[in-house]
């Protein structure tokens, strides 16, 4: 089966075509294209605006399907659809600015793709962000007659390993993300119950605020953690520890989270001072291994009590060196992990996520954006 999958839930603009057939357990999978633009226009904000990400997407899905269908080798010219149909996808992108000049544009230059499916994130996310995927879906779908799949962002990190790992039933996910921080009991795919989750920030987030109050460039995560590596090779050499943090919630008898209180306490650690490179380096080190020694445990305390078969480790933060060098060394049970280029927003997982509601049979009811949508039914 193939799948055009589209992805807007933040600020990432992904479309991907994937091959997919085969049981669940074992799938075979052929990426046949991956385009992810990076709206790098948040930068300066420190954050993402959910109306500039919304205005980017109108303006970047056009080149970036089609980026993407000349890598999958599928563009050819002349498409000439009727005017009637025109008509009525003009209407459905009226709220997307330019999203409709850029594609009646485009469109003459992509023929109908041969793929089964057309799958969309409709949740969770950022609504104005997530809409104009959808309707961007809608229009395809319309364009060209083929079914729309909407599917769960959080599911698409979940089925991202799938590339690299097999994923054996029951199994733990733990998700990590700028907007989640979940651990998730998986029965089977499709079934899902959420074990716990952050009553504040996401690790993500309490990433790129650090980030931000060292004024490190957005996204923080991957800056905190190139700078915490050399804090860690210092302590590595025998230097002392220059800062201690909190581990929030390690102990705590359930299996929730929160992140807000150590992003706090760096706050309280640099406000007034100037610090040092190698304190910099050195308090991000200590930031880093005080969020992943949390993951760890809680998740850790789920793999005794739940026994699942597999752990799955899945969202941006699983980009993170230090956490996939700790769960690999620590884990007793096998782990996936998505291949790099997966373990951030993209388009492959959503293609993945919708094999899996096709194979599962379920079809949400309605297309429409839900911002707070749970994995859990
Ligand atoms: O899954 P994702 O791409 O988008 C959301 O669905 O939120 O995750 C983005 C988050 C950002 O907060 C980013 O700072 C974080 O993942 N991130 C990292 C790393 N790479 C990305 N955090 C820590 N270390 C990294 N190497
Ligand atoms: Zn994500």
């Amino acid at each position: 089966m193939k799948i055009l999958s589209i992805e807007t839930s933040c600020d990432e603009t992904a479309v991907a075509l994937v091959e997919v057939s085969g049981p669940l357990s074992a799938p075979e999978i052929r990426v046949l294209g991956s385009t992810v633009h990076s709206q790098l226009e948040h930068k300066e904000f420190g954050g993402v605006y959910p109306n500039l990400a919304k205005r980017e997407h109108a303006k970047n899905l056009v080149p970036v399907l089609v980026q993407n269908l000349e890598q999958a080798g599928m563009k050819t010219e002349g498409y000439e659809p009727s005017r009637e149909i025109l008509e009525t996808i003009e209407l459905l992108l009226s709220r997307e600015e330019g999203l409709f000049a850029h594609l009646s544009k485009a469109v003459a230059h992509i023929h109908k793709p041969d793929v089964d499916h057309i799958a969309v994130t409709y949740g969770p996310g950022l609504e104005p962000a997530l809409w104009v995927g959808i309707s961007f879906a809608k229009a395809l779908s319309l364009l060209w007659d083929i079914p729309v799949v909407p599917t769960n962002h959080m599911e698409g990190h979940i089925a991202s390993v799938l590339t690299t790992c097999p994923v054996t039933m029951p199994s733990l996910a733990l998700l990590v993300s700028g907007g989640h921080t979940e651990l998730v009991m998986a029965s089977a795919w499709g079934s899902y119950e959420l074990l716990g989750q952050t009553r504040d920030d996401a690790v993500g987030e309490a990433f790129d605020k650090v980030a931000r109050m060292l004024a490190l460039p957005y996204p923080g995560g991957p800056q905190v953690s190139r700078l915490a590596a050399l804090g860690r090779e210092r302590r590595r050499a025998g230097s002392p520890a220059l800062y201690t943090l909190p581990r929030p919630m390690k102990k705590s008898a359930d299996f929730d989270f929160s992140f807000s209180g150590l992003k706090t306490a760096v706050l309280y650690t640099i406000q007034g001072k100037t610090l040092t490179t190698e304190e910099v380096q050195d308090l991000c080190c200590e930031f880093e291994d005080a969020v992943v020694d949390v993951l760890l445990y809680k998740t850790q305390k789920a793999i005794d009590t739940y026994s699942p078969k597999t752990l799955v480790v899945g969202g941006g933060v699983v980009a993170n060196t230090r956490l996939r060098q700790v769960f690999t060394q620590e884990i007793p049970i096998p782990l996936c992990i998505p291949e790099q280029s997966l373990s951030t927003d993209n388009a492959v997982m959503i293609a993945l996520a919708a094999y899996i509601h096709v194979q599962t049979g379920r079809v949400p009811a309605e297309l429409r954006a839900v911002g707070n949508l749970s994995l859990q039914k």
